[in-house]
C-alpha cells in the first residue's frame, strides 16, 4: 500500500493535533481517500523541548533542507506561523513541487498573492482551510459547495478571543481590562493581546473570506479595522437595550460591483443567529445570493479543531481536489469603498453638560449633515452631565464624521464617548 508522505513543520499546537489526528483516525482517513499517511519529518526549532506526542524523535529536525530535499515528501504541512522564515518555506517547497497546506492567515493575509502565483506556475495545490475560523469549513464551502452563487455579505466573529471576552463582559458585567487580565492568566488571551483586541487576527482572515468570496485581491490595506478596547460596560447595557449584542465583526459585502471590508464592534440584533454566539466559539453567516443565508459554527481555535481542517486539507490534495483557485486572469476589478462611502446606521453615544438646548444643537448638526435619527435616549438626569445616546438610519459614514466634527464645538458637548456602527443583517 502506498503511503503519502507529509513533511510537518511546526509541532506545536496544531502541529499535535495533526498528529493525533492522522494517528487516531487512521482507519476514517483511508476509507475516505484509499491511502495511509505518513508524518516522514518533522521541524521545530528547538530540538531539545519536551513533548506531550509519542512521535519517534528521528523524525524531529530543526534543517528544513531535510524536509525540502527529501522526494518523497509530496506534502507540505506549514503550522509554524509567522512571515519568515514560513513564507520563504512555502516557496522553496512548491518550487520542488511539493503541495502545500497552512494555517498561517497573517502570512496568507500579507503575501497571498505571490503564494497564489507561485502555487499557480509550478502547478502545485496551495490549501488553507484552518486560516479561518479554524475548524469551520468554510473556505470549502466558499469555493466548492457554493460556487454557484454570487455572495453578497458575509459577516463573521472569527476572533475567539475578542467573542470570550465581549462576551464575559456582557455577562459578568465587567470593564474591558479586567476581563482581558483574567483571560490572559487563563490562557485563552496572549501576553501581548494586540493581534487579538486590534482586531489584526479579525482582519486577516477577512481578506481571505474576501477574496473566495467576491474574487478581489488579497489586500490588508484596504480593509476597515477597528478592535474592541473601547467597548464598555455602559454601551453593552444600551446595546441590551435597544435589542442588540455587541460584536466584533468582519464584515464584506457586494453591491452593484462594490465591495466593502470592513472589521469593527457591531450592534446586532438579539435575534440575528450571530448575537447567541458566545464565549470563544466562531460563527460566520453568509448571503448568497441563490442559496440565501446559511450560518456555520464552531470552534475557531485548538488543536483538534484546526488540526481537522488542515487534515481535510490534505485529504482534499491527495483527491486531487486542491484546485489552485488563483485565476488571477479572471480577476476583474472591483472597487473596495473607503470607509467613508459606506453607509451604515450608527448607534453614537455624547455625553453633554445637562444645560436646555443641547439636545435640539446636536440634532440640528446631524440633521446639517444629512444624518437622519432614528431614537435618542436621554439618561442620568440629576448629574452635571448626561449621556444622549442616538441611533441613527442608515447614513453615510463621511457625513456621520462631519457631524461628530461639527457637534464637538458644541459648547455644551463633553466628549463623544462612543460611535458603534449598526447591522440589521437580515432585515437589511
Ligand atoms: N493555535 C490555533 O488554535 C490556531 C488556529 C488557527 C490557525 N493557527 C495558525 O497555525 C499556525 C501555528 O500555530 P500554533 O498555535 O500551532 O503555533 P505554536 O504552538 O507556537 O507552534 C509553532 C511550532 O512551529 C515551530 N517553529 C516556529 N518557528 C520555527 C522556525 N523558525 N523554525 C522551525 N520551527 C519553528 C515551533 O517549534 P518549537 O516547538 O521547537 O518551538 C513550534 O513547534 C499559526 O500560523 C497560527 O496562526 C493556529
Amino acid at each position: 500500500m502506498e503511503k503519502i508522505k507529509i513533511g510537518l513543520l511546526g509541532m506545536g499546537t496544531v502541529g499535535s493535533g495533526v498528529w493525533n489526528i492522522l494517528k487516531n483516525n487512521k482507519d476514517e482517513i483511508f476509507r475516505n481517500c484509499g491511502y495511509e499517511m505518513e508524518i516522514a519529518k518533522i521541524l521545530v526549532k528547538d530540538l531539545d523541548k519536551k513533548r506531550n506526542i509519542d512521535a519517534p524523535a528521528s523524525l524531529y529536525t530543526d534543517d528544513f533542507n531535510e524536509v525540502l530535499n527529501d522526494d518523497e515528501i509530496k506534502i507540505v504541512v506549514e503550522v509554524m506561523g509567522g512571515i519568515e522564515p514560513a513564507k520563504d518555506y512555502i516557496l522553496k517547497s512548491m518550487d520542488k513541487k511539493k503541495h502545500v497546506v497552512s494555517a498561517n492567515k497573517a502570512l496568507i493575509a500579507s503575501h497571498g498573492k505571490e503564494l497564489f502565483e507561485r502555487a499557480e506556475s509550478n502547478k502545485v495545490m496551495f490549501l488553507y482551510e484552518a486560516s479561518v475560523a479554524g475548524g469551520i469549513p468554510i473556505l470549502s464551502t466558499i469555493k466548492e459547495s457554493l460556487s454557484g452563487n454570487k455572495i453578497e455579505e458575509v459577516m463573521g466573529i472569527v476572533n475567539g478571543t475578542t467573542n470570550y471576552i465581549l462576551t464575559k463582559m456582557t455577562k459578568d458585567k465587567v470593564d474591558f481590562h479586567n476581563v482581558l487580565k483574567e483571560a490572559q492568566d487563563k490562557g485563552y488571551a496572549e501576553l501581548d493581546p494586540t493581534a487579538d483586541v486590534e482586531a489584526y487576527d479579525a482582519a486577516h482572515k477577512l481578506a481571505i473570506l474576501g477574496f473566495l468570496s467576491f474574487g478581489i485581491n488579497i489586500d490588508l490595506s484596504s480593509i476597515y479595522r477597528e478592535g474592541i478596547t473601547k467597548i464598555t460596560p455602559v454601551d453593552i447595557e444600551y446595546a441590551k437595550e435597544l435589542g442588540y449584542a455587541i460584536k466584533l465583526l468582519a464584515i464584506g459585502k457586494e453591491q452593484d460591483g462594490e465591495i466593502e471590508m470592513r472589521v469593527h464592534p457591531t450592534f446586532i440584533p438579539l435575534d440575528h443567529p450571530l448575537a447567541s454566539v458566545g464565549d470563544a466559539f466562531n460563527a460566520v453567516f453568509l448571503k448568497g445570493n441563490a442559496v440565501g443565508d446559511l450560518m456555520f459554527y464552531g470552534k475557531g481555535a485548538g488543536d483538534m479543531p484546526t488540526g481537522s481542517a488542515v487534515v481535510g486539507d490534505i485529504i482534499d490534495i491527495i483527491k486531487n481536489r486542491g484546485n489552485i483557485f488563483y485565476p488571477s486572469n479572471s480577476r476583474k476589478k472591483k472597487i473596495v469603498k473607503s470607509m467613508e462611502e459606506t453607509t451604515c446606521k450608527y448607534y453614537i453615544r455624547i455625553v453633554v453638560k445637562d444645560k436646555p438646548g443641547v439636545l435640539g444643537k446636536i440634532a440640528s448638526e446631524f440633521g446639517k449633515s444629512q444624518v437622519s435619527l432614528s431614537s435618542v435616549i436621554q439618561k442620568g438626569r440629576k448629574t452635571p452631565t448626561v449621556s444622549l445616546v442616538f441611533i441613527t438610519h442608515k447614513s453615510k459614514e463621511g457625513n456621520v464624521k462631519n457631524a461628530i466634527d461639527n457637534i464637538l464645538s458644541i459648547e455644551q458637548v463633553v466628549e463623544i464617548a462612543n460611535l458603534i456602527r449598526v447591522e440589521n443583517g437580515v432585515d437589511e
